[in-house]
């Protein structure tokens, strides 16, 4: 460290850069929605021959740990140097100096972990969200003034230098920040505070906190899903509970109608309060009970009994019986619905979703958009989401994410029969 004002913010931008730089051979998806729940950070990362983690740092707070998929690591801490086969675990206590490397000729694959993640994910998406939008010069490093600021900001987060005390580099990030911000640096660069805070307090109408340890999404380039869809077939969330038996496709009849019987098993619920703004619903319930709550006004719906939902109306349903309800669905037009559906579904049965049969946040960001024509959930508010999902949706398809996947998409991607029924 030479001089003051110029060593510390190379160093903060050569950690930064190592978390996201092409250069440096690394790939990191970064499983965000830990942050909410403050436990623990988790990355699957890809590492290209000859990339790492750049220059020896050190989390304050954090322990870290590398589990090898596929590849070797050389694992460094302090003075020492440990070769981390596939199967095996690399593990740096809290305030460690470390760093590791790919030394091998293969790339290394690894599932990262931070406990606690604190605000870890926060930070990183900072850090993508400016290399997403050009804050970045050609080696890919954010500006000093910039990295003050998050250094400020995250001061339990961020990566120190192991040679020189934390507080001291804290304390020479203080006045650039300083500057930093008369210059108009911002701390949340990329707007996610707002969001994620709303998120944290109200939840997203339907997700609790703490069940969000899901990662990453569908492959995208997957193959496609061409299997037509038949009457008769079974889809099945096997987390919200909800069985549905195809009985009609939209293409099969000029209304474009969707019509299924609809098993929900006791506790059995949809995803939360929601509206269809082009499209009617109707429940016709054939066994059981549904206690459905149409424009904030509740009932129970017995054998016998059926609602129909108009465009554009608040409303949420569950099974609160101790019996399976029984219930045909018909959505008119329905095709766009359906393909949301066995998305969700898909979704959940891959175990991309949380408890409560909701996407992550990032997936969300894209889904929810690309299917407003068909469904908008009234939490949380209107703005917020598109605040949030604005936010968030560039950040989601960078890392890999899409609104819908071939592999869960029949409803596009497969041929449709039209003989299967009439009208
Ligand atoms: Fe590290
Ligand atoms: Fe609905």
């Amino acid at each position: 460290m030479t001089t003051s004002t110029g060593s510390t913010p190379k160093f903060m931008l050569e950690e930064l850069n190592a978390l996201s730089a092409e250069g440096l051979g690394i790939h990191s998806v970064v499983d965000i929605e830990a942050s909410a729940s403050g436990e623990i950070l988790r990355a699957e990362t890809v590492v290209q021959p000859g990339g790492g983690g750049g220059p020896l740092h050190r989390h304050r707070f954090q322990e870290e740990r590398f589990a090898i998929l596929e590849g070797e690591i050389i694992g460094r801490i302090g003075g020492s140097r440990l070769r981390v086969r596939a199967g095996e675990t690399f593990v740096v206590p809290p305030d460690a100096p470390h760093t590791f490397s790919v030394e091998a000729d293969q790339p290394a694959r690894f599932i990262t972990e931070f406990r606690p993640g604190l605000r870890l994910a926060e930070f990183f998406a900072q850090l993508f969200w400016l290399a997403d939008h050009g804050h970045v010069d050609a080696k890919g490093r954010i500006h000093p003034l910039q990295a003050a600021v998050l250094a400020r900001a995250f001061p339990r987060e961020f990566f120190y230098l192991p040679t020189i005390p934390a507080a001291l580099q804290q304390a020479i990030a203080r006045p650039l920040a300083a500057l930093a911000r008369r210059r108009g640096y911002t701390a949340d660069p990329a707007g996610l505070a707002g969001p994620a805070a709303s998120v944290a307090a109200q939840g997203n109408g339907n997700a609790a906190r703490g069940d969000d340890r899901r990662v990453s999404h569908p492959d995208p380039s997957a193959p496609a899903d061409r299997r037509a869809i038949e009457p008769g077939e079974l889809w099945e969330n096997p987390v919200t509970r909800e069985r549905a038996v195809i009985v009609e496709l939209p293409w099969q009849n000029s209304e474009g109608r969707a019509v299924a019987e609809l098993t929900a098993l006791p506790g059995a619920r949809v995803m939360g309060e929601h509206l269809h703004a082009g499209l009617h619903e109707r429940f016709s319930v054939l066994d059981g009970e549904l206690t459905m709550v149409r424009d904030g006004r509740r009932s129970v719906l017995r054998a016998g009994d059926s609602a129909h939902i108009e465009p554009g109306v608040w409303h949420d349903w569950w099974n609160e019986a101790e019996a399976d309800a029984v219930v045909r669905v018909e959505i008119a037009p329905g095709e766009r619905f359906v393909h949301m559906i066995e998305t969700l579904f898909g979704l959940a049965r891959e175990g991309h979703v949380n408890s409560k049969g909701m996407p992550s946040p990032l997936q969300l960001a894209l889904t929810a958009q690309e299917f407003s024509d068909v469904i908008v959930f009234r939490k949380p508010s209107r703005w917020v989401q598109r605040i949030m999902f604005g936010a968030l949706a560039p950040i989601a398809t960078r890392r890999g994410y899409r609104a819908t996947y071939p592999s869960l998409s029949r409803t596009t991607m497969a041929p449709r029969p039209t003989h299967a029924a009439s009208g």
